[in-house]
């Protein structure tokens, strides 16, 4: 009779899941429907010039002048997944190899410590992107300095200790300008560990 009894338990709470998944995702917008203020958008774009986003966040090419702007066809994708990963013969970091891979890095990846990290996706590709990411999780991030607020540690030289001194105003306009743009696919890698 015991068996039975928690045979039922599970399956009642089974159904009482499966029950409010459905009623707690019909209440759910789809994120595309979020009619976002075309202030907000224009305080996001402002934020994101302001502090230059782009520098760290979009692969770089030669603009008209010769200076390098950030590609507009990868706008704001993050370290270039083809992009070859160096790797430093035996770790020796006053190799010249080292110094020559130093010099080869571009403004999407950075040696830290012993670290090389790499920066993030901020379109809105659901897979490779922040598409999925709520705007709780994205404003935690930057607050926290963790990958969607309770994650991983987000590294140096992303600036977040700087940025979570901005308004929640201001982060949320951030996120409601970059869902603006178009998604990009590109998974970045993981950060390289030199040596331990
Ligand atoms: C100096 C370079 C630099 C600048 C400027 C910069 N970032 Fe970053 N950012 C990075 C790097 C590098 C990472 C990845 C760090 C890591 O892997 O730990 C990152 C990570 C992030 C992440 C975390 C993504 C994730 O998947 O957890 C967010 C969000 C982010 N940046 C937003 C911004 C915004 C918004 C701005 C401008 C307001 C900005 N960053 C400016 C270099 C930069």
């Amino acid at each position: 009779m015991r068996n039975v009894g928690s045979v039922l338990t599970v399956v009642s709470l089974l159904v009482i899941t499966f029950v409010s998944f459905i009623v707690v995702g019909c209440n759910q917008k789809p994120a595309q429907e979020v009619a976002y203020s075309p202030e907000r958008i224009e305080i996001g774009e402002a934020v994101v010039e302001g502090w230059n986003c782009s520098f760290c966040h979009s692969p770089q090419i030669k603009g008209p002048d010769g200076k390098p702007i950030p590609d507009p066809k990868r706008f704001m994708s993050g370290h270039p997944a083809d992009e070859k990963i160096p790797t430093v013969p035996d770790m020796v970091i006053t190799s010249p190899e080292w110094m020559e891979f130093l010099d080869n890095l571009d403004s999407t990846a950075w040696a830290t410590d012993n670290l090389i990290v790499f920066s993030a996706n901020l379109t809105p590709d659901d897979d490779t992107g922040i598409g999925t990411w709520t705007e709780t999780e994205f404003v935690e991030t930057i607050r926290e300095g963790r990958h969607r607020g309770i994650e991983r540690r987000i590294k140096y030289p992303m600036p977040w200790q700087e940025l979570s001194e901005l308004s929640d105003e201001e982060l949320l306009s951030v996120y409601e300008y970059l869902m603006t743009l178009s998604p990009v696919s590109n998974e970045v890698p993981p950060s390289v560990v030199l040596f331990r």
